[in-house]
């Protein structure tokens, strides 16, 4: 029998309730002020291909924003190091968790609540780098192509956007939701214990996604185990580093 498809839990009350869920008694989230490792292996990378390239970078001259900020940790990482960034949460819980925390410093952390598949309060060409660490998962497909142009359009020329979405490829636990737990966009599921829309991506449909607006520096899959509702599951990720290049230019849409 096949799996009846289910609405996309992606309107964004749902997914906002659910994500509050999971910050006030979590299943999957550990809240911690560490960065993510991604994070910082690209940050690393980012300032020594900079100085290779004679074009050396400071992260204190930057701005970034970080999309689905959570409580912080990865805009606190930037701020520490004097950068100016922006943070867009839908959560209120995971909010108060983040300024709770960026208070105790002198960082430069503006945090808003904002969907990240709705159009930015930010001009044009304005950030240096831009972080989505495993946040726009959630996003309906339609709701991902605004996030897509709303990314290109503040981006600087040249700025870079660190992407860490959920792989297809490898994955058992992915092809396994998808097949018993459908949602209604391609390669979505409704995760069982915690009621989100998850999409996930083969390399293929990543490049495509990606590629069609970013030049694709490198893209790597990497392996994690997640504890879900006291349960042990191995998923695959996507890291990729893209950037604005004159190569990739914007849709007619965006450059409207
Ligand atoms: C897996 S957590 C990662 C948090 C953070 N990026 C980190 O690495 O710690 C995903 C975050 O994205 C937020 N989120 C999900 N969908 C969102 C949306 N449409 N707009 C804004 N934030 C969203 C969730 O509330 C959650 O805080």
């Amino acid at each position: 029998m096949t799996p009846r498809k289910r609405e996309h839990g992606g309107q964004e009350e749902t997914q906002k309730e659910q994500w509050d869920k999971e910050y006030k008694a979590s299943q999957m989230l550990s809240p911690s002020n560490v960065p993510q490792v991604d994070v910082v292996r690209f940050t690393r990378w980012l300032k020594k291909s900079a100085k290779k390239a004679g074009e050396p970078i400071e992260i204190y001259e930057m701005s970034v924003l970080d999309l689905g900020s959570g409580t912080g940790r990865n805009s606190f990482y930037y701020a520490q190091q004097g950068a100016t960034v922006t943070g867009y949460e839908l959560s209120d819980t995971a909010l108060k968790m983040a300024e709770k925390f960026a208070r105790h410093g002198e960082q430069q952390i503006t945090y808003r609540k904002q969907d990240i598949g709705a159009p930015y309060q930010l001009a044009t060409g304005s950030i240096d780098i831009v972080l989505d660490i495993t946040s726009s998962n959630s996003l309906s497909d339609k709701k991902r192509e605004v996030y897509l142009s709303e990314v290109h359009r503040v981006l600087k020329p040249g700025g870079h956007f660190l992407v860490r979405a959920l792989a297809k490829d490898g994955d058992s636990n992915a092809k396994a939701l998808v097949a018993q737990n459908p949602g209604v966009d391609p390669d979505t599921y409704v995760h069982p214990d915690l009621g989100l829309v998850e999409k996930v991506f083969s390399r293929e449909t990543f490049m495509q996604t990606y590629g069609s607006k970013f030049e694709i520096l490198d893209l790597a899959r990497v392996s994690h185990y997640n504890m879900v509702a006291g349960r042990k599951y191995k998923r695959n990720y996507w890291i990729a580093y893209l950037k604005k290049t004159d190569a990739k230019q914007a849709s007619p849409q965006e450059a409207k």
